[in-house]
């Protein structure tokens, strides 16, 4: 079993740097070989059949070979590929466009390029330059909230965070305020879920002073992904959103992660009944078959930016796969079986928070049980031995066949929203022995 692992680790690693991981780990934890994957499950090389407990880093919402996925990239591929986005059109990417503007009320120009990372930045440099345009030049600066992830370029980690991943880099960073003491909750259901009064007169005396010099507050409307997987108050959002758009600052909605139904609705902003400026959507969206990211906008910001060349609106940003053909025919697919998903991921809700709630009861080591959609989490409890029980209990999982990736000792579950229960019981049943067996 150890000449495997290291005959396995060894390869694995020769040429590869895997991505957000210590590579040292794989001596302890080589990585799964997949050989084929299908619905929930992937199939490694030595025929093993383990969960895909996080949808493949929250992406693969409608699972792995999905039949009508593959179908829509097979039959654009016999049409074209990609071509260059800029001085070209077609059909695939114009449905797609006008799919999208379906999804929130104002929000009908769709910008295109591949990683969520890239659609925000996108987000932000239209932000900033739309002051420029408009003359309100002491509008630079932008706030996120405390424990927000935007993303893993520059200005993305500037308005994150999340010390581990930017601490390095700070160099390269912009320092923007971060807005603190959010109201979280457990789920929908919680009473400040409904009233964050009380948050929200703290939070305004904070705010104040930065109206003039805002030009955007970033939010992850209502959950929280690489900050912990934490759910917080819609009335809170809303009251922030409401605020923001009295004062003239954008609202950026990076619904990379919650975007499509991930949270029980077709976006998380109509938890809150709010709508942003910039809303961005990856993930989901392909249902990770390809790289796709888009931010969406208003026609006013469209038109904000519509003049004569070279007079400063012209909006000069650019990704070669920008709005790829084969990324969008799979996004058009995915849009329509998704087209409404309000039963399936209500029920998967609570089978996630019960199952969840079960593992809690059966090991006694979980706390703060939290969940929206089809997002459940909770907080191990510290090892006395094991500083790192997350990767400890990640580890047993894999052996014992599922593939879980705790946010620290936040443990979760992301899995396909239409996973079946009778998986969902087995990595209920997996996640409980793993985490037995870790603490042993
Ligand atoms: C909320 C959120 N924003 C942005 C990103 C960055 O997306 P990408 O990894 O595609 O650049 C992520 C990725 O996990 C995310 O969860």
């Amino acid at each position: 079993m150890i000449a495997h692992k290291k005959t396995s680790q060894r390869k694995s690693t020769q040429h590869l740097w895997h991505p957000c991981s210590q590579m040292k780990d794989q001596e302890t934890f080589p990585p799964l070989k997949v050989a084929s994957a299908s619905g929930s499950y992937l199939t490694l090389n030595d025929g093993r059949k383990i969960i895909d407990g996080i949808a493949s880093w929250w992406c693969k919402s409608l699972g792995h070979n999905h039949p009508q996925l593959k179908q829509a990239l097979v039959n654009q591929a016999n049409r074209f590929e990609h071509v260059i986005l800029a001085n070209t059109t077609n059909n695939t990417i114009e449905a797609l466009s006008e799919k999208l503007s379906e999804l929130a009320p104002t929000l009908n120009k769709a910008l295109y390029a591949s990683d969520g990372s890239c659609a925000i930045e996108m987000a932000m440099k239209m932000s900033l330059h739309s002051r420029q345009i408009q003359g309100d030049t002491q509008r630079c600066e932008f706030l996120c909230l405390e424990n927000a992830y935007h993303g893993e370029t520059c200005a993305t980690l500037s308005v994150s965070d999340l010390g581990l991943y930017k601490e390095p880099y700070k160099p390269l960073l912009m320092d923007y305020p971060v807005l603190r003491n959010i109201p979280y909750v457990a789920h929908d259901q919680d009473p400040l879920w409904f009233d964050a009064e009380t948050h929200w007169q703290q939070t305004l005396p904070r705010l104040e002073p930065l109206q003039h010099r805002l030009t955007a507050i970033l939010v992850e409307p209502i959950a929280q992904g690489a900050g912990g997987m934490r759910i917080y108050s819609a009335d809170f959002l809303r009251r922030l959103v409401i605020w923001a758009q009295s004062h003239k600052i954008h609202i950026i909605a990076d619904e990379i992660m919650t975007g499509l139904w991930r949270t029980g609705k077709k976006l998380a902003c109509e938890h809150a009944n709010i709508t942003a400026d910039f809303l961005c959507l990856s993930k989901g969206l392909t249902s990770g078959w390809l790289p796709l990211s888009v931010m969406l906008t208003s026609q006013n910001m469209y038109d904000c930016f519509y003049g004569d060349y070279g007079t400063g609106r012209d909006f000069l940003h650019s990704h070669t796969h920008s709005g790829n053909a084969l990324a969008a025919a799979v996004a058009l697919e995915a849009l329509t079986i998704m087209q409404d998903m309000t039963a399936q991921v209500q029920q998967l809700q609570s089978q996630l928070l019960q199952a969840m709630g079960e593992v809690s009861q059966a090991t006694g080591k979980l706390s703060n049980l939290r969940g929206i959609g089809g997002i459940v989490a909770a907080d191990l409890a510290p090892h006395p031995d094991k500083p790192r029980i997350g990767f400890a209990v990640a580890q047993k999982a894999a052996e014992l066949g599922a593939l879980i990736r705790p946010l620290g000792s936040s443990l979760y579950w992301f899995p396909p929203l239409n996973i079946p229960h009778d998986t969902l019981k087995e990595l209920q049943q997996i996640t409980t022995q793993a985490i037995q067996q870790a603490y042993q």
